[in-house]
């Protein structure tokens, strides 16, 4: 296994809209990239990661809210069925580091998906998960959750983040 580099707002690459997974596509190198993916996740540490934040241009995203990394969750090709309700909750990302921002989204959710051997499933669920499986599925339409506040807001993050960027290379 391999951790994978993080692609960092404001990476024009985060704004990639992710290819569907196709049938011809669940080969092994498939199964190392969500390997891979899970090592880097749970490194970070994260609660999820998008394809498009390792520069994986597929729809799939990798997900695991316990506390003891023991329900990884897979989705590929992943769509969201139905939204119910609103609610607001503090998100922050692995491609920005530091940051945190409320935002508001559907507080349940219904979602289909393939599994990593390409079995469909489906999850509904009112729980925290919904929030992520938001989160995680706006990266595959290249959207990031910073998307949802204020211009003004969005600035003072990308300003943050280009130095920790600029300091980070001088360092390096
Ligand atoms: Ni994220």
């Amino acid at each position: 296994m391999a951790i994978l580099e993080i692609l960092e707002y404001p990476d024009p690459r985060l704004r990639t809209k992710a290819q569907e997974i196709q049938p011809e596509d669940f080969t092994e190198a498939l199964q190392q990239q969500i390997d891979d993916m899970f090592e880097t996740m749970y490194a970070a540490p994260g609660i999820g990661l998008a394809a498009t934040q390792v520069n994986y241009h597929k729809r799939l995203f990798v997900i695991d809210i316990s506390e003891d990394k023991s329900e990884p969750l897979v989705f590929i090709n992943p769509e969201i069925l139905e939204k119910r309700d609103l609610e607001t909750n503090e998100e922050g990302c692995l491609s920005f580091p530091g940051v945190y921002a409320k935002v508001e989204r559907a507080k349940g959710i219904k979602v289909k998906a393939l599994d990593r051997h390409g079995e469909p499933f489906e999850i509904d669920t009112d729980e925290f998960l919904a929030i992520v499986i938001q989160h995680e599925n706006d990266h595959i339409n290249g959207k990031v959750f910073v998307d949802y506040l204020s211009p003004l807001k969005q600035r003072r993050i990308r300003s943050m983040l280009e130095k920790q960027q600029k300091k980070r290379q001088k360092a390096g």
